[in-house]
């Protein structure tokens, strides 16, 4: 399925916890920001969302709940439609993320190609569930759809760098050089 330019491979987050609308104020997030995210876009305009969206994910590393509600407020829509899109794309995350984030496709293709053991052996190895972050920081291993290799798999992205015809053993090497 092909979603917006720059935000293509749509797909569920198994395992991670992003935050909900009943969760607590957090008064830590900065809202200043969000005039600069907004700045340039036509807030009116339905195309917005998701590019608003990207942008806010790059002002605060993720989509805190108190900028989903203050966008919602000023892109004259509900928490719960932003809250719909922004669960809708991999790409987007409501938790914040390690330094490195890591995102192994389990898709068809590279399901076939032993996908499934290669995230049990990553998860394993950094002692975290798909969807979550090392205590230290250092990497978020998120289970993704098709990032677009499926000829080549098991395949992976690590931040914007892609990896394929993975092995237990491939995979330690291309950890180790992200710091
Ligand atoms: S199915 Fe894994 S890269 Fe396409």
């Amino acid at each position: 399925m092909k979603g917006v330019a720059g935000l293509e491979r749509p797909g569920k987050r198994r395992g991670e916890r992003p935050h909900g609308p009943h969760e607590k104020y957090n008064p830590g997030v900065d809202l200043s920001l969000i005039s600069v995210v907004l700045k340039g876009i036509d807030v009116r305009s339905r195309d917005a969302i998701l590019p608003v969206l990207r942008r806010t994910q790059e002002a605060y590393g993720y989509i805190p709940r108190e900028a989903v509600f203050e966008l919602a407020k000023r892109l004259k829509t509900t928490p719960a439609h932003l809250y719909g899109v922004a669960t809708f794309y991999d790409q987007l995350s409501l938790a914040p993320q390690g330094r490195n984030v890591i995102r192994l496709c389990t898709n068809m293709a590279c399901h076939v190609n032993g996908a499934e053991s290669l995230l049990e052996f990553l998860c394993a190895k950094l002692k975290i569930k798909s969807g979550n972050t090392t205590r230290d920081g250092r990497y978020t291993i998120i289970q993704s759809e098709c990032i677009g290799s499926c000829g080549r798999g098991p395949a992976m992205m690590v931040n914007g760098d892609s990896y394929y015809g993975l092995t237990p053993r491939k995979i330690e090497r291309i950890l180790a050089r992200y710091k």
